[in-house]
């Protein structure tokens, strides 16, 4: 079976993995946390500049951890979008260029289409699915009738779900990235200790907002400077759970999916995946290191396109802002009609989904 390499630079973390088939035979991410924190967020230039001091180790260490050489590689894939114009430049060119002078196809992946394969790892699942993303640059539920088509049926209106543990794990003094700190927080807190907004709760579509939600807690900390960070936390993450889980209901009612794929970062959260354990669709979730970037993911979505029958492409260039289904399926029907069936969906994205 062939051995496929997967970079993703869309971001903070430099991720190379390997993988035959849906097997992941490596995983190899250089986290930059440390780099960024003291900053409260990421630095694009500094995290372009880290992605091109860590490559050639990160490839090293992927290469020995599936007990292979360069030799053994078949094909070769990196992210091209969405995501930092420079971060993405550097997995992308790196990955062209290794492609290139070893005689290999090569693979622009889409990262979110990532996420979606991150679900492979974790064993079969076949669409049609529904699939939520949730992670700190994206928040957004796709119908996907088969691989390769994604009709996006919701996205959030303002700050990803990821984005919104971030900040309010800020405003507790949490370090970045706040998601799983806050969610360590919350695990010694009341869920129900504070009513917080759930916004979007009476609309027809199947959108997310958690702009309001950040806001609530910014007041609350200055009516209650004696609440319990702990509980703050918990019921924040009760909040977020909440619309998670009823929105997504709504979606699965409204497409009749049976299936649903939970990825990225959030997916990780524990009580997020305690609360869909108890809906009627049966759930999927990647293995836990491949929720948050990792090139292992962008390796299983490589795999995926090949089985599709998808050839080399050296043409795409690095794209900041990149819609999920105009782009994975050219034979597909133009978006607005493919969006149709579903009803009242938001087109507004300010991720660049
Ligand atoms: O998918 P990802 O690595 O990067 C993007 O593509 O954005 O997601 C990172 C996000 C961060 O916002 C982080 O705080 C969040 O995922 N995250 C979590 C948890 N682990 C990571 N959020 C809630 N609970 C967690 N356990
Ligand atoms: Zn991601």
């Amino acid at each position: 079976m062939a051995l496929v390499l997967g970079i993703d630079t869309s971001c903070d973390d430099t991720g190379i993995g390997l993988v035959r088939g849906s097997e992941v035979v490596a995983n190899v991410v250089a986290s930059q946390t440390s780099l960024h924190n003291r900053f409260g967020g990421v630095v694009p230039e500094q995290a372009s500049r880290e992605h091109l001091n860590v490559m050639d180790a990160v490839l090293d260490k992927a290469l020995a951890q599936a007990t292979a050489t360069l030799d053994d590689v078949d094909a070769v894939a990196a992210t091209y979008g969405p995501g930092l114009v420079g971060a993405l430049l550097v997995g992308l060119t790196y990955g062209r260029a290794l492609a290139w002078s070893r005689g290999l196809p090569f693979l622009p992946i889409h990262h979110l289409e990532g996420h979606i394969a991150s679900t492979l790892a974790s064993g079969e699942v076949q669409p049609p699915f529904l699939c939520l993303i949730a992670s700190g640059g994206h928040t957004s539920l796709f119908d996907v009738p088969t691989w390769g088509t994604y009709r996006e049926v919701g996205a959030t209106r303002d700050d990803a779900a990821g984005e919104a543990f971030d900040k309010v794990a800020r405003l507790l003094g949490l370090p970045y990235p706040g998601g799983p700190a806050l969610s360590h927080l919350a695990e010694g807190g009341s869920p129900e200790a504070f009513d917080l907004p759930r916004p979007l709760r009476n609309q027809r579509g199947f959108d997310f907002s958690f702009s309001g939600l950040k806001t609530a807690i910014v007041t609350l900390l200055q009516q209650t400077s004696d609440a319990d960070p702990a509980d703050v936390a918990a019921s924040f993450e009760e909040a977020v759970t909440d619309s998670l889980v009823t929105t997504t209901r709504r979606a699965a009612e409204a497409t009749g999916r049976e299936r649903l794929v939970v990825a990225g970062g959030v997916a990780a959260n524990r009580r997020l995946r305690a609360r869909f354990q108890n809906e009627r669709f049966k759930v999927y979730v990647p293995p836990l290191e491949l929720t948050t970037d990792n090139g292992a993911m962008i390796a299983l979505a490589a795999q995926l396109r090949l089985d599709l029958g998808t050839t080399s492409d050296w043409t795409v260039d690095a794209q900041p802002y990149l819609p999920l289904a105009s782009t994975s399926d050219p034979s597909a029907p133009p978006e607005r009609d493919r969006l149709q069936p579903v009803g009242n969906i938001s087109t507004q994205n300010p991720k660049g989904l």
